[in-house]
């Protein structure tokens, strides 16, 4: 996928193409030069090509063109994108990708490439542009998420064994293996995203070619034809609603705020615990202070979790750039592409970020043992013993209460209860058995399943 950092074109040539005496002449080149998509949408430089060689199988297999016409455009098309990657060719300035592609489509193949727009509109073609960008943007995403899962298993086999602090209400709760927390706060959030990210397919089913600017055209141009060539079920269903709808776009604005969300809840995690102490962090992904030579601060983890109210802008821009029109193309929708493909990359940087992170980043064991032990963790355990021992849980809830009470009383927690103690309570010796906060983590684990999700 070409990255939006391509050079902006520099050729001005204004508005050569579609401009007849009906439409009042050349364009303001003030106006031109404000309105243009080019710097944005010569992204899609490369599914706006492979769209424009499915159309031209149609047009050949229509009669529209000879076998030597479709070769001669079909050669140029493919030729395009390296020439504009390696500078050879320069998109002239024109109103969007898809006009400068058909004034270097007749710098190649000549006075052919006058053909080359039969029977079509820049409104169905950058609607099949946009899914089949869409399409690969959700291949890359499915395979960045999947590198996040990796790194996140790696770091499982690393440390998911050792007890730590579940917390509920941000206070000490409950001693969980680290294995439950990662899998918690990323593997299962990111494998139900892939699996939601699937439905894209869906949305994608239909290409949109052969829809015209709104309402078809009268060639006996076979739509499933170029449809197929591109990967799509078939050709559109309803014209007005192919070169309209942008279901796609939002769904994949929406897709990339949630795994916004999930990474920024992970990375919330991870602040909190470096502030306990628990985590540690490798210089690599850790930032200083400029003033306080001791800092090591978690500016990755924030980055992300910020990154995440991008997404939820973005996804509102989205749905606001449509809100508000009526069915068919406007040239609103030329906004759809900067705010997606800003949004995507935003995903993807921060998919990268979170791989990297987790290479770098630790728990801590002394310090999980402690935020365990002061914390007084172990307090369900401990009353749920009572229960087995035949206690009603009540009961048993209200004395381990009064323990811990007592125990702060004297400025003692649960892990240094002594015989005397319990006596003092009324309680079993046998409690002193049940204060090891990393069996407690290993037996409650074991209730539940340990494979790790696939998506
Ligand atoms: N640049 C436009 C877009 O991205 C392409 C379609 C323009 N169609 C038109 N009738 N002006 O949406």
């Amino acid at each position: 996928m070409n990255s939006s950092k391509d050079a902006t074109p520099k050729t001005a040539d204004a508005g050569s193409i579609a401009r007849t005496d009906a439409t009042g002449g050349a364009l303001h080149p003030d106006f031109l030069a404000w309105q243009t998509s080019l710097p944005i949408d010569q992204r899609l430089l490369d599914v706006d090509c492979a769209g424009s060689v499915a159309h031209v199988g149609s047009l050949v297999e229509a009669g529209l063109l000879s076998d030597e016409e479709g070769e001669q455009l079909r050669a140029a098309l493919e030729a395009i994108p390296d020439k504009v990657r390696s500078g050879e060719l320069e998109l002239p300035m024109e109103e969007d990708v898809h006009m400068a592609v058909e004034i270097l489509v007749k710098q190649l193949a000549g006075e052919v490439a006058d053909k080359l727009h039969t029977g079509r509109s820049r409104n169905d073609q950058v609607a099949t542009d946009l899914m089949l960008w869409i399409r690969l943007a959700g291949q890359e995403l499915d395979a960045r998420m999947a590198e996040v899962d990796a790194a996140a298993r790696r770091w499982i086999e690393r440390h998911g064994e050792l007890a730590m602090p579940a917390y509920t209400h941000r206070q000490v709760a409950i001693p969980v293996l680290a294995r439950l927390w990662v899998d918690a706060a990323l593997c299962r959030p990111l494998a139900r995203d892939r699996r939601f990210l699937r439905l894209l397919g869906i949305e994608l089913a239909r290409s949109p070619l052969g829809a015209g600017a709104i309402g078809g055209n009268t060639f006996e141009t076979d739509n499933d034809l170029s449809a197929t060539a591109l990967g799509f079920a078939g050709g559109p269903l309803n014209p007005i609603d192919a070169v309209g709808q942008r279901d796609h776009a939002m769904t994949m604005g929406f897709m990339c705020a949630r795994i916004g969300m999930h990474l920024a809840r992970f990375c919330a995690d991870v602040v909190e615990m470096c502030s306990d102490g628990l985590v540690e962090l490798d210089g690599a992904i850790a930032c200083g202070s400029s003033m306080m030579p001791h800092k090591r601060n978690p500016d990755l983890f924030e980055l992300v979790r910020a990154q995440a109210a991008q997404r939820y802008g973005e996804l509102v821009s989205l749905l606001t750039t449509f809100q508000g029109l009526g069915s068919g193309y406007h040239r609103d929708l030329q906004q759809d592409k900067e705010i997606l493909f800003r949004s995507f990359d935003g995903t993807v940087n921060a998919l990268r970020m979170v791989a990297l992170a987790l290479e770098h980043m630790r728990p801590k064991a002394e310090p999980c043992l402690l935020a365990l032990r002061e914390g007084d963790a172990i307090a369900t355990d401990l009353t749920e013993f009572l229960v087995k021992q035949g206690t009603p849980f009540r009961t048993a809830y209200r004395q381990i209460g009064a323990l811990v009470a007592a125990q702060r009383a004297q400025g003692k927690r649960l892990y240094q209860l002594t015989k005397a103690d319990l006596d003092a309570a009324g309680l079993p010796h046998s409690l002193l058995e049940h204060l090891d906060p990393a069996t407690s983590a290993r037996t409650r684990a074991a209730r539940f399943n340990s494979q790790l999700p696939s998506p």
